[in-house]
């Protein structure tokens, strides 16, 4: 049966952590120059009905790298975007790729979707997770300090589909989050379910605060999103307003262990939810980050058609 990558939930620690060592090796590789064609012939379908630099970019270039190649799809030029069911285009669309991307709204959308398409699914974004993204923060994280355990993880913002998705690594990895959030803008109560029950099993630690101080106390990694996501533009007056105590900047960052980094999923604003001498400080690895997206989605996508 086909595999899917809707959300990290779907993978144990094990699968988690070959993933990040698969994508260092492909890294390696490429910077080495080694003609690495493990995706030879392979097509990338990707659906995008929200926009995109980042995930287009390292999707697209990352498939050609290994050999194989990529169709950008925007809901705008398909017939996705002017009322073709999800259900039909998945059959369609499946007929004409060995895989698929897609980045879109409810998080309902993706997972019927994956139903209907004969071919693995990568979630590429959707108003619930971002998993892609964390599989490259995982990584830079352990490109950094070498381990990914005994870390203080701080996610402070909106409790958005980067801290949902982060909240999932904790539970799966055993490790140590604090999210800081105003209660308003809480993550999602299905997702803190069900990463508390894994975490029993894992010992992670994970901690929901209203006080961004809390979490960025003695935090090796602090980590910032966006206030408002794609799709949320209405809400953004209310929301700058909720979270403007939380902007990552000097002051916060005071008691934040000597050697933390930032990281920032991008796009940034700065002045907003990160002061620009912050993302721009030696503390800051987002550029890497960003690179890494590249390497963690080619080990996705080598795993699920059995190519790694
Ligand atoms: N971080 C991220 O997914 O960036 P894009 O929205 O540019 O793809
Ligand atoms: N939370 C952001 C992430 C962008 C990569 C959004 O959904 O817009």
């Amino acid at each position: 049966m086909k595999k899917d990558c809707l959300s990290l939930k779907d993978l144990n620690r094990d699968e988690i952590l070959s993933l990040i060592d698969k994508a260092s090796d492909i890294k390696n590789r490429l910077k080495n120059g080694e003609d690495y064609k493990p995706l030879n012939g392979a097509i990338l379908g990707m659906i995008f009905e929200k926009s995109s630099t980042r995930t287009r970019l390292s999707f697209e270039s990352g498939m050609k790298r290994l050999g194989g190649d990529a169709i950008f799809l925007s809901s705008r030029d398909i017939q996705l975007g002017r009322g073709e069911t999800i259900e039909d285009s998945a059959r369609v669309i499946s007929r004409y790729v060995d895989i698929i991307m897609i980045r879109t709204f409810e998080h309902s959308r993706i997972i019927n979707f994956a139903q209907y398409s004969s071919v693995p699914v990568i979630n590429a974004l959707t108003d619930l997770l971002h998993p892609c993204q964390v599989l490259s923060d995982l990584m830079t994280i352990k490109e950094h300090f070498g381990k990914l355990d005994n870390l203080k993880i701080a996610f402070i913002g909106d409790g958005n589909n980067m801290a949902n998705s982060w909240i999932y690594a904790a539970a799966i990895l055993g490790l140590h989050l604090s999210v800081a959030t105003p209660v308003d803008l809480s993550p999602s109560g299905v997702v803190v379910k069900e990463a508390m029950e894994i975490a029993q099993k894992t010992s992670a630690k994970i901690e929901l605060t209203q006080i961004p101080y809390e979490a960025a106390v003695n935090a090796d990694v602090i980590y910032t999103d966006v206030w408002a996501s794609m799709g949320q533009e209405e809400q953004t007056l209310k929301k700058h307003s909720l979270l403007k105590h939380y902007q990552v900047n000097r002051e916060l960052v005071k008691d934040a262990n000597r050697d933390y980094i930032f990281m920032h999923c991008l796009p940034a604003h700065r002045q907003e939810e990160v002061a620009a001498d912050i993302i721009d400080s030696e503390h800051s690895v987002v550029w890497d980050e960003a690179e890494n997206r590249t390497y963690a989605q080619l080990a996705v996508i080598m795993k699920l058609l059995g190519r790694d």
